[in-house]
């Protein structure tokens, strides 16, 4: 089962992407079929929702083809990234009825919590399933080590358990 991971930042120095990869290798160890959509490969100068570009068609390709999405993105100024929302609307009709997991990342304490009740609002009209489990990563930037290890492994083996659980439960009866 294909499951991409959106990465919704394309920031010079972005702490999301260490969260995007720690994401990836969960969904690599469940058996799924995965890989970085990168925000940075989509950029748009202005909203485009012809379908007709080359981002659009290949975007819109992924995602028909996904049993399920997951975005990881940051908390800018209290919501989603721009850049995110405007790949986001390269695509519509494919969505539907895919389960949407959201994964909030912050250097402050809140992971990201308003940024993901704002998306799941964008999620309802694009007809996405909205998951209940969230993950929040607060304190990104002392979250992993050198190498990219995420450091307490146990509370986010936990964590991480909890969301793909119902990720996997949600794409095994199609949403
Ligand atoms: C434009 C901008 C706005 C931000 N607004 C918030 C915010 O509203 N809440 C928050 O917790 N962190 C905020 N941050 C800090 C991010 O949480 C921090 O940059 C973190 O590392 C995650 O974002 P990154 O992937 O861009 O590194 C903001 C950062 C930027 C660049």
């Amino acid at each position: 089962m294909y499951v991409p991971v959106i990465l919704g930042t394309g920031r010079e120095g972005r702490q999301s992407e260490k969260v995007a990869r720690f994401i990836l290798s969960e969904a690599a160890a469940r058996g799924f079929e995965s890989e970085i959509l990168d925000v940075r490969d989509y950029a748009q100068k202005a909203t485009d929702n012809t379908g007709k570009t080359a981002a659009a068609r290949k975007l819109a390709e992924k995602v028909k083809n996904a049993a399920a999405v997951i975005i990881v993105s940051p908390e800018y100024n209290h919501g989603y990234p721009g850049e995110l929302k405007m790949m986001l609307d390269l695509c519509y009709g494919e969505y539907a009825g895919k389960p949407l997991g959201i994964c909030g990342v912050s250097s402050g304490p809140l992971g990201g919590a308003r940024m993901v009740e704002q998306l799941r609002l964008v999620a309802v009209e694009l007809r996405m399933q909205n998951m209940r489990e969230a993950l929040y990563f607060s304190s990104v930037q002392d979250m992993f080590d050198d190498s990219g290890a995420i450091k307490d492994k146990e509370a986010w083996g936990r964590r991480t358990k909890k969301f793909f659980d119902e990720l996997s439960a949600r794409t095994a009866r199609g949403g």
